[in-house]
């Protein structure tokens, strides 16, 4: 399908409608920069994550699991930068006040026409309050990066598992960042979720473990079903990679909206780690038994948003069709990334027969696969336009012939492929081998 100027429209629109990402606080008007996501986002979004947790960490034996603390103890932000550098360039219209971010906007306020005032730099980081008492020592920040409780607990991960070099620490969390104009549907978000790794490496193999870790990423958008052509690799110029990295290659996609990040790998060297030892005293050298030296280890970050991976994996799995002589929209997920994998339908609901064998089949199926649905509402046009839209790629349907009517179809059922439309019968007892085998 040609994406088209109104992919975005449709699919915020497709978003809400089927129960994956609605407004953040919409009854209340909203509150720009979050989204909420419903019970198939949710199922999108684990199936996204869990595939990523089983790839970089349960799959291999060099990566160790973490989940940090979101609050951390404001000197963790001092010493890695982000108090004195983490902001964007930031200016306001003299007339209506809005205030945009200076590099993505021209002489002229898009809204009013006013003229910009002059640019400041506006620190990213939500600023809280810890305690009963409001003073300086108790401000807090929300993270604006997952990577930071992995640096602070490389210490502790090297003293409970005394892991060989390389080797990596790999967190999936929520990140908060105070964008100064969040757009583009889950793209810039205020509260995102990030797929982090911090790869430890001997200095002198910082670009071995650098190409090993661009292919593995690759190959991770490739499983997810990300459209592979759509996806391309910037070489980040030096002044424009972050404070801490000496390369940072930024994989891109081709978004509706235009060509833009959707993660990044970086090669931090040892400044993180540097940093801390620094500013909170500890020894964070890492003991070579085999060299029989102690230093601080460099490291490879490749850093994932989970939100613009779910919107690339939308936008390449929206697609537009006829079947049937109707036009149809339906999202073409691969099993494994499919919120629900198989929809069981009674032909008819005001049959108790028909439902009575769906649920039992239903329950049974449930069993053996994750991601079963039952769906008896409307009529069966109805249930596959919105399995379509869903994503499900495989509908079974419960007739009269599986009670018996023509014995010769005695307990069988049809399956129903979402992408082809096309039908065939299959026995009840052969069903959850079929599911498995497409798997
Ligand atoms: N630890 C490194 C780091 O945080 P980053 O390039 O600032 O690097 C990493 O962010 C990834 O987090 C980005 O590639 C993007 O996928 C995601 N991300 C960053 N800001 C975001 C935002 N406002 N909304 C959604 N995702 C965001």
């Amino acid at each position: 399908m040609e994406k088209n100027e109104n992919l975005m429209e449709k699919l915020v629109s497709l978003c809400k409608r089927r129960g994956f990402v609605y407004q953040g606080s919409e009854i209340y008007g909203g509150l720009a920069g979050t989204w909420d996501y419903g019970p198939y986002g949710v199922a999108l979004k684990n199936n996204i994550k869990n595939l990523w947790w089983q790839k970089f960490v349960t799959d291999r034996e060099d990566m160790f699991g973490l989940d940090g603390a979101i609050l951390m103890n404001g000197k963790v932000w001092e010493a890695s930068g982000h108090v004195g550098g983490f902001a964007d360039p930031m200016t306001e219209c003299v007339k209506c006040h809005k205030r945009f971010r200076a590099d993505q906007v021209g002489e002229k306020c898009p809204d009013c026409g006013g003229a910009f005032g002059p640019v400041r730099q506006f620190n990213m980081m939500f600023k809280t309050q810890i305690g009963a008492v409001e003073d300086s020592s108790a401000t807090v920040y929300l993270r604006p990066e997952t990577a930071q409780a992995i640096f602070v607990n490389f210490k502790n991960i090297v003293d409970s598992f005394h892991p060989k070099l390389p080797f990596g620490i790999a967190q999936i969390g929520k990140a908060f960042r105070n964008e100064i104009t969040p757009r583009d549907f889950l793209f810039r978000v205020r509260e995102f979720e990030q797929m982090e790794i911090e790869y430890f490496v001997k200095p002198d193999e910082w670009e071995k473990n650098f190409a090993l870790l661009q292919e593995e990423i690759k190959d991770y958008f490739k499983q997810v079903g990300v459209t592979f052509s759509d996806i391309s690799e910037l070489e980040v110029p030096a002044e424009d990679r972050a404070h801490y990295s000496k390369r940072t290659i930024d994989f891109e996609f081709e978004y509706p909206f235009g060509r833009k990040e959707l993660c990044g790998l970086a090669y931090r060297t040892d400044y993180d780690l540097s940093q801390h030892t620094g500013a909170s005293g500890q020894d964070l050298r890492y003991f070579d038994e085999a060299g029989g030296e102690k230093f601080i280890p460099h490291v490879i970050e490749p850093s994932l948003g989970v939100d613009r991976v779910v919107l690339a994996l939308l936008i390449s799995a929206y697609t537009e069709d006829e079947l049937g002589g109707e036009k149809r929209a339906y999202l073409k997920f691969n099993y494994q990334m499919a919120p629900i994998k198989v929809a069981v339908f009674p032909l008819l609901k005001n049959k108790p027969e028909l439902v009575e064998k769906a649920k039992e089949i239903y329950l049974a199926l449930k069993k053996e696969i994750s991601s079963v649905a039952f769906d008896d509402n409307g009529n069966i046009g109805k249930r596959y336009r919105r399995q379509d839209e869903i994503g499900t790629p495989y509908c079974v349907t419960i007739d009269f012939d599986t009670l018996g009517e023509n014995p010769e179809l005695k307990d069988t059922v049809t399956i129903r492929d979402r992408d082809t439309g096309s039908q065939e019968r299959v026995k009840v007892s052969e069903l959850t081998q079929f599911f498995k085998d497409k798997n």
